[in-house]
């Protein structure tokens, strides 16, 4: 197998393991003062995110056993088994929240979908490549869904999702690194530029389905990409980083501990 990236698969899992065991019964108990207003700005874009956040990841899980079985790295397979319980939890939390605020579930939005669609196309690296566009999306979105609301345990729960965000882009950058660092540099760049031509449609079209939560979160449309744009290119530079490096310095976490 290569060397191991910042952390190895065992290392995700372990980490996956412990975030899963994390209590989070108390935030329940915070205020929850969501106005007519806010749920009415909130509501379309919640009700989309809370089905996008759930899949049963089973092409991705496909892929996964394949590169296991490759690589001799059986715990990639239970750090993606981790990993896609985590985003279901997403789910489950944002459908709780819901309940609680009487917002109906909805049947899978467009754009979702189309997302689905394209991560069954083609292989773990691109699987991974759609799943980076969700991460970086999601940190823009509930960064935005954070602000838009006086709801204490709302703006917690965002909070939470954020820091499970964040680790997912490093858990997907890290296998693309592994999947790419024995490619020419060439091909590698090819990888990264697919990426950026994958994620800006992408933004373009979630601004346009959810524009009405960024902009009562206070983001205009400059500001949503600017965002998204800047998390892209850390994920990239971080990815970069990783394909060059024989072993991992702190130089390079550091590139994502100071973002
Ligand atoms: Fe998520
Ligand atoms: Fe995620």
């Amino acid at each position: 197998m290569n060397k191991p990236l910042q952390k190895n698969s065992l290392q995700w899992k372990q980490y996956f393991a412990k975030n899963a065991s994390t209590d989070n019964t108390t935030l329940w108990s915070l205020s929850d003062v969501l106005t007519a207003d806010e749920k009415q700005r909130i509501q379309a874009s919640l009700q989309d995110f809370q089905q996008g956040e759930y899949s049963e990841g089973k092409y991705l899980m496909r892929y996964a056993q394949d590169f296991a079985a490759a690589h001799q790295d059986p715990e990639y397979v239970e750090s993606i088994t981790y990993f896609i319980r985590e985003e279901q939890h997403h789910a489950a939390v944002l459908a709780r929240y819901m309940v609680r605020h009487d917002i109906p579930k909805k049947s899978q939005p467009f754009l979702d979908s189309v997302f689905r669609r394209l991560r069954r196309l083609a292989g773990l690296e691109f699987s991974i490549m759609v799943l980076q566009v969700a991460e970086i999306v999601s940190e823009a979105y509930y960064s935005a869904l954070r602000e838009a609301t006086g709801s204490r345990l709302l703006k917690a729960l965002c909070k939470r999702i954020l820091q499970d965000e964040a680790a997912h882009l490093r858990f997907h950058a890290e296998r693309l690194a592994l999947l790419r660092r024995q490619r020419p540099a060439v091909f590698r760049s090819v990888g990264h530029l697919a990426q950026r031509a994958l994620v800006y449609p992408s933004l373009l079209m979630v601004w346009w389905f959810h524009a009405r939560c960024f902009k009562a979160g206070g983001y205009d449309f400059w500001r949503y990409m600017l965002q998204c744009h800047q998390v892209l290119n850390r994920a990239i530079e971080y990815t970069r980083q990783l394909e060059q490096s024989e072993s991992l310095s702190n130089k390079v976490l550091k590139l994502y501990e100071d973002g």
